[in-house]
């Protein structure tokens, strides 16, 4: 089946080493620039209810702001406890100034 890719955040507005929330069709997701590669994944972190946007932003690890277990926002995986579960992934494509993000 054939991705449908959304429009979810201006490309300008997420600069290099920082992240965003935004909403899409009810899912929160989480968008982070790594050098200059965007990235999305599950916002709410896979261990409780903590937004991940509130956390911090190291190379291609996000921790999170309630219990500090980072995950890779590239390929979603959970590098350490007390999160287990990865997070899901999801398509990223930027067209001009768009940054658009598939839901699968
Ligand atoms: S809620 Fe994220 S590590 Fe516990």
């Amino acid at each position: 089946m054939k991705n449908k890719f959304i429009k979810a955040a201006a490309a300008q507005a997420i600069r290099p080493g920082s992240m965003q929330r935004v909403s899409l069709d009810g899912h929160r997701i989480l968008i982070a620039n790594v050098d200059g590669n965007y990235y999305a994944v599950d916002d709410t972190c896979s261990h409780e209810d903590a937004s991940l946007s509130t956390g911090s932003l190291r190379g291609e690890l996000v921790k999170c702001p309630l219990h500090g277990s980072r995950f890779s926002v590239r390929t979603g995986k959970a590098m350490e406890e007390p999160a287990c579960d990865d997070l899901r992934t999801y398509a990223v494509r930027v067209e001009g100034d768009d940054i658009l993000v598939a839901l699968g």
